[in-house]
């Protein structure tokens, strides 16, 4: 066969393929015609690349190279008419990989402070404590007078605290003595032990987490949010013994090791004696929190005989054991809501 005319074959071709793609009225058609043209069995250009072979040797490679031309021709007639069925027909079955890993999504997780609140409890429900509630909204009988902390006391002063100036007084504009005083945003957890035990009569061995609210000028380990565990064991013969051994077995389970406690002479109005307590850390002594045996006035003050038990207390702040466990530098980063910092723990 001449060259012209084996041309000319595959002019025809492309002029058959205009026509036919450009009728096709949908997805279906395109694909029939596709496969009409460009099939690598038995499309049409593969049949042209076929007669190419009754083509004079001598002009052969001029009539590859015209069919490389409209074999590109055809391939883009066709693409050309796919854009016209939208994006979806545009990204058609060959460009789609199943073999590609699908596309990641983070899950979500709990806040650093939720977890640690969930060891926490963990940790003190193995040693005996379970786990109780109190209004984060107290009335100033639970968060200061049974816990024996009198009127004049500083850490009553309107400037240490969040009172709720609505709640202070009734409609009526009367003082609401007989609901336990002005209303106020707990500074402690310590107002759960006034709770349960006003309820609930000795032995008592509970903790309760929680938030407390103090307008404290915020800094990298102070905010005027935070969280505290308190603890109250009460039976009789208890000790301050008992209060060691359990801070102590409390730092270890939760720092890992055998962690050293100490105690220093402190000062809270419902213990009596009062501590800081302090655990040993990389050859420093860390504070964790406040502790001591409840003062006789805070068993008279819920009804309970301080000749007949005795019991201890303490109060961790939460912020700072998690903290120290992450090696978080600043406490502000806890309560940003930055995903990135959070996403870490
Ligand atoms: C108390 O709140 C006592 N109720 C603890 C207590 C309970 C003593 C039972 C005796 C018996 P204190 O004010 O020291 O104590 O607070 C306890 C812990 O809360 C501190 O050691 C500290 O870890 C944490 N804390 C206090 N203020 C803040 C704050 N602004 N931000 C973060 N953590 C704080």
């Amino acid at each position: 066969m001449a060259l012209a005319d084996f041309i000319d074959s595959l002019d025809t071709l492309v002029d058959d393929a205009k026509s036919v793609f450009g009728a096709a009225e949908n997805e279906a058609a395109l694909e029939e015609a596709r496969v009409e043209f460009l099939g690598a069995k038995k499309g049409k250009l593969k049949a042209a690349q076929k007669g190419m072979g009754a083509v004079d040797k001598t002009e052969r490679p001029a009539a590859g190279k015209r069919l490389n031309e409209v074999k590109g021709q055809l391939e883009s007639l066709f693409e050309s008419a796919k854009s016209r069925f939208g994006t979806e027909a545009a990204g058609a079955d060959d460009t789609f990989d199943p073999t590609l890993p699908g596309a990641s999504f983070r899950i979500g997780k709990l806040h650093p402070i939720t977890q640690t609140i969930e060891e926490l409890k963990d940790i003190m429900g193995r040693l005996g404590f379970s786990v109780a509630h109190g209004p984060e909204i107290e009335d100033e009988r639970h968060n200061f007078e049974a816990l024996n902390i009198p009127p004049e006391h500083p850490s009553r002063d309107p400037l240490d605290n969040f009172y709720l100036a609505c709640a202070q007084q009734g409609q009526d504009g009367n003082e609401r003595e007989q609901t336990g005083g002005a209303l106020l945003m707990r500074s402690q957890t310590s107002t759960v032990q006034i709770r349960v035990m006003e309820k609930t009569p000795p032995p008592i061995r509970i903790i309760s987490l929680g938030r407390v609210y103090r307008p404290d000028a915020v800094d990298a380990t102070h905010y005027p949010m935070f969280h505290q565990m308190e603890g109250l064991l009460v039976d009789e013969g208890i000790t301050m013994a008992d209060l060691k051994s359990v801070l102590r077995m409390f730092a270890s389970n939760y720092l890992g090791g055998d962690v050293e406690v100490r105690f220093r002479p402190s000062f809270f109005p419902f213990t009596e004696p009062s501590v800081e307590a302090d655990y040993l850390w990389n050859g420093d002594w860390i504070e964790f929190g406040g502790a001591g045996m409840v003062d006789p006035n805070v068993f008279k003050a819920v009804g309970y005989d301080p000749e007949k038990v005795t019991g201890f207390a303490f109060g961790l702040g939460v912020e700072r054991l998690c903290m120290r466990r992450h090696n978080i530098t600043d406490i502000r980063n806890l309560y940003k809501n930055d995903v990135r910092f959070l996403h870490q723990f």
